[in-house]
């Protein structure tokens, strides 16, 4: 039925284009048939009236008219010769044939023909059209009258009928014809094709790499594959954002998917921190956005969290086994601690990590410095956390969910001792183009290590990209842009984007109006004082000197708010070891105090900064009190402070101002995005925030929070481990499939 469909496709355009190409020719084919006939009906003519010359030169003289009209009536049998006359030189008609028609009488020659030339013309008669010849006879010198022959045309018109008919026939099965040939070869053509693709569509698309397409398909193979995977992925994302994630969801998924296996999880910051102090032993949750997002998925599958012990007194609270359970007052999975000295932290945490991978990657004008102590120590380091790794795996393939750019070589050594583990990292801070990358001396040796892991995952397709490429650059792999796999030395490495984010909060302790009441009489403020709030660690990538400058341009603009508005700067000390960091914490007080100095009266201050760290309570009620969040970090993987005030505004209030070089901003597109190097245009964000009206506040907010509610972290985490279960039992079938041909060669051996 298709293919008929197909063929009517093709005959019916056809059809019409010889039908009119026939109706366009069919005029100019008569009127050249009509002229040859024509043509002939003279020459015949002629001979016919040379072949009468003589009779008549014998019989006009002698005015015999019995001969002549026996001569006529003779000729006229001839069946197309329709009649014959005779006219003499003054045009009187002498003798006829009994057909010749009264009204031709004597034609122009008949008088005007005494130059003996023969005249020819077709005439239009009641009865039809007629050829009419005058030929001149003549006896010597003198012109004795003319002879008219008549021919009959009606038989020409017959002909040229008949003519056209044979034609159009001939037109419509050449059409025809043209037509089966054409179909039948699209056919065959479309048939190979068909065959050839759904060949290659039913190979596994991720496995394929040594066989290549038919050629005819193989231009399409490359956005053919692309289609695939953007729908398979569609595909999972609507049955994945049609799941409401939630702690439950994401357990009964790894029991369904993962059938319980072991998931470790490792990273260098730990969840919760024990600290001594002159009280005792303190518990704190250190400012990470890894930590935020990672702490509630632990939670929901209780497995085993490695991190470096970095506490004062961590190690007056773990078991013998480096073991201590967390949350601590109603523990849900087990911390495992892993020791590092001073060195080591140093090299790997400090130097190699810090001064080398986070400003190599943001990109945030800051120089990456590469000692080679600082590596070795770096890649001592991740050896020790690999084999804390295979130290903790009760089996020899568990779920490894690898952290950041502390652990880039980790992967790899995993993968050495547990080649069946499924080991999937998480890259939380931007992936650099391959040119920037490039300026690091052991780039081949981090990108080898992240290709020991099944998946990794990025915040935006963006930085996925930019690994592909990277690797592409520098390393001697099979890359599938389109499947966005990496295959180096065996192995196969899914690279793909995954959103982080927050876990949807539960009810907060205190009201908004408690809130706003509760952070403005902390500050001395009076109840009516406007607020904006940032909330970072102090680092360099965060752009807190820009916001600071946009909050002065702001004051410098719009004079009537100074005294009415300050910017609360929470900035959570960071790295404070690193002279980096030291030189931007004197920047940035240095900076507040200016602009303090420039606009303060009284005990009012512009800028209020807090360069201390706050318990998560204290920042949601931060949150849930100010009117504006400010984001203006120059770069960020995704930037989870964002998506936290927007979780923490049940009140559809409050307004967030977010630079465009944070992952957040590819979702939330009602935020007022900003580039934050432009300070006017951050100075502008800033005003309209704290004037926006109350309508497109709630209207912007409530779009936001539902992005955020849905896509939350445990579906983050769910993806990520939906994607780990499909190609663990792909692997599973797999290493199946070789044991069993391998045993079969070996009988056939
Ligand atoms: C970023 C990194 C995390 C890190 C956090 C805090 O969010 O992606 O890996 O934990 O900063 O930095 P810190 O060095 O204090 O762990």
């Amino acid at each position: 039925m298709q293919s008929f469909r197909l063929s009517l496709r093709f005959i019916l355009p056809l059809a019409l284009v010889v039908g009119l190409f026939a109706y366009a020719v069919m005029p100019v084919v008569n009127d050249m048939t009509q002229r040859w006939f024509v043509r002939d009906l003279d020459a015949r003519s002629q001979m016919l009236a040379s072949a009468l010359q003589q009779p008549l030169l014998e019989y006009v003289p002698q005015q015999d008219q019995a001969r002549i009209n026996q001569l006529f009536d003779r000729s006229v049998q001839d069946g197309r010769l329709f009649a014959l006359a005779f006219c003499d030189a003054s045009g009187r008609l002498l003798y006829r044939s009994a057909s010749y028609p009264a009204a031709l009488g004597c034609r122009q020659g008949t008088t005007g023909n005494a130059s003996g030339d023969t005249h020819q013309s077709l005439v239009k008669l009641p009865q039809g059209k007629v050829h009419v010849t005058e030929s001149p006879l003549m006896q010597g010198t003198e012109l004795l009258g003319n002879l008219m022959l008549v021919h009959d045309m009606s038989y020409i018109e017959r002909r040229t009928a008949e003519t056209q008919e044979y034609l159009i026939t001939l037109f419509a099965l050449l059409a025809v014809v043209i037509s089966l040939i054409t179909v039948f070869i699209a056919h065959l053509s479309w048939r190979g094709w068909i065959n050839a693709v759904k060949s290659m569509l039913r190979r596994d698309v991720r496995s394929q790499r040594s066989m290549s397409a038919p050629p005819e398909v193989q231009p399409l193979v490359g956005d053919l594959r692309a289609l695939l995977h953007d729908i398979r992925l569609e595909r999972q994302g609507e049955g994945v954002s049609a799941i409401n994630w939630n702690p439950e969801k994401l357990r009964s998924l790894l029991h369904d998917e993962l059938a319980g296996d072991q998931v470790l999880v490792v990273s260098n910051r730990e969840p919760y921190i024990h600290t001594r102090t002159p009280e005792g032993i303190e518990v704190r949750r250190p400012a990470s956005g890894l930590v935020t997002a990672v702490e509630p998925v632990m939670r929901a599958c209780s497995g085993t969290w490695i991190a470096h012990g970095a506490g004062s007194a961590d190690r007056e609270t773990v078991d013998a086994n480096d073991h201590v359970g967390v949350p601590p007052k109603k523990p849900a999975y087990t911390l495992r601690r892993v020791w590092l000295n001073k060195e080591e932290e140093q090299g790997y945490y400090y130097g190699f990590a810090n001064e080398g991978l986070w400003p190599l990657c943001h990109i945030a004008h800051v120089r990456p410095v590469f000692r080679t102590s600082d590596w070795e120590q770096y890649v001592a380091v991740n050896q020790r956390f690999a084999d804390a790794v295979v130290k903790e795996a009760q089996t020899d393939d568990p779920v490894v969910l690898v952290q950041d750019y502390h652990f880039a070589l980790l992967p790899r050594m995993v993968r050495e001792k547990l080649p069946r583990a499924t080991i999937i990292m998480f890259w939380h801070i931007p992936w650099p183009n391959p040119e920037s990358f490039g300026i690091c001396p052991w780039r081949e040796e981090i990108l080898e290590g992240l290709l020991g892991n099944t998946l990794l995952g990025f915040h935006t397709p963006f930085h996925c990209k930019n690994f592909l490429e990277t690797v592409d650059r520098y390393l001697e792999a099979r890359i599938e842009y389109e499947a966005s796999t990496i295959s180096y030395g065996g192995e196969l490495t899914e690279v793909e984007p995954y959103p982080i984010s927050i876990a949807w909060p539960d009810a907060y302790p205190l009201s908004i109006p408690e809130c706003r009441q509760a952070v403005r009489r902390d500050l001395n403020l009076p109840d009516n004082h406007l607020l904006a709030l940032g909330v970072d660690r102090l680092d360099y990538t965060k752009g807190i000197i820009e916001r600071f400058q946009a909050m002065e341009r702001l004051l410098e603009l719009h004079p009537s708010l100074i005294g009415r508005v300050s910017l609360l700067q929470i900035a959570a000390p960071s790295r404070s070891s690193l002279d980096e960091y030291q030189n931007l914490e004197a920047r940035v007080r240095g900076l507040a105090l200016r602009i303090n100095k420039r606009f303060s009266s009284g005990s009012y201050e512009p800028i209020i900064l807090k360069i201390e760290h706050y318990e998560s309570e204290d920042v949601n009620r931060l949150y849930r009190g100010t009117d504006v969040c400010l984001v203006t970090s120059l770069h960020d993987g995704m930037n989870l402070v964002a998506k936290e005030f927007i979780a923490a505004r049940d009140d559809e209030r409050g307004v967030l101002v977010l630079s465009q070089f944070t992952g957040a901003a590819r979702e939330l597109h009602e935020a007022l995005i900003i580039n934050p190097y432009h300070i006017e245009q951050g100075a502008e964000a800033l005003y309209r925030a704290l004037t926006m009206p109350e309508g497109e506040q709630r209207e912007r907010m409530r779009s936001m929070r539902t992005l955020v509610r849905d896509f939350n972290v445990y579906r983050w985490a769910g993806r990520m481990l939906i994607d780990a279960a499909r190609l663990r039992r792909r692997e599973r079938v797999t290493a199946r499939i070789r044991t069993q041909s391998r045993k079969a060669l070996r009988r056939v051996v």
